[in-house]
């Protein structure tokens, strides 16, 4: 199993994998959209033999300060919960803090996001569509720069059908 950048060849196979793992197409339309529009900051592949079998994309946002959006995040049905989401997701912070980006915003389930350090407290005081207890936030290294103003995701994820 390797983790690495995605590349252009890759886009059906990603495609496959975010239409598998998740109920519609929502979720493949952005990831397309969010390419097209430039904002595919960090997107990276988790490949096993030839199989692309999870991706995971970082977009960038407007914030008071420089913040990615985690998401999607997708791996195969038939390969969760054995680890693969937990590394592409490691993986892409590390990138994301070795390019100076100073926090990252997800949407999500606690349950699953706070082992990676995310936090609903620290999303709390940001005024966003998304706000509410499932709208957590990291801090990369040293702690966020501001702790309130307006978070918004890509303008991809605003088209979301
Ligand atoms: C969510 C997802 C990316 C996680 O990737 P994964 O490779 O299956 O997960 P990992 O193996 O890294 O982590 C497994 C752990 O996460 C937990 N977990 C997985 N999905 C979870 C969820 N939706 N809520 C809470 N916990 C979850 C498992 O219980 C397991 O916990 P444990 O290690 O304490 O037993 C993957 O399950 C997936 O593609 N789901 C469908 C699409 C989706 O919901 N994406 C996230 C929203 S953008």
């Amino acid at each position: 199993m390797i983790i690495r950048p995605e590349q252009p060849a890759d886009a059906a196979a990603i495609r496959r994998v975010l239409e598998a793992a998740f109920p519609g197409p929502d979720e493949a339309n952005l990831v397309e959209e969010l390419r097209a529009d430039g904002d595919a900051v960090i997107a990276l592949v988790s490949v096993d033999a030839a199989d692309i079998v999870g991706h995971v994309m970082f977009s960038p946002m407007a914030a008071p300060f420089r913040a990615l959006g985690l998401g999607p995040v997708a791996v195969a049905p038939d390969r969760q919960r054995s680890g693969i989401g937990d590394s592409l997701i490691r993986q892409g912070l590390a990138e994301a803090k070795a390019a100076d980006w100073q926090g990252v915003f997800v949407l999500g389930d606690p349950a699953y996001y706070r082992r990676f350090g995310f936090d609903p407290a620290l999303a709390q005081g940001f005024a966003s569509p998304y706000a509410g207890p499932h709208l957590m936030a990291l801090a990369l290294g040293g702690p966020l720069p501001a702790t309130n103003g307006r978070v918004d995701y890509a303008p991809a994820f605003g088209r979301l059908g």
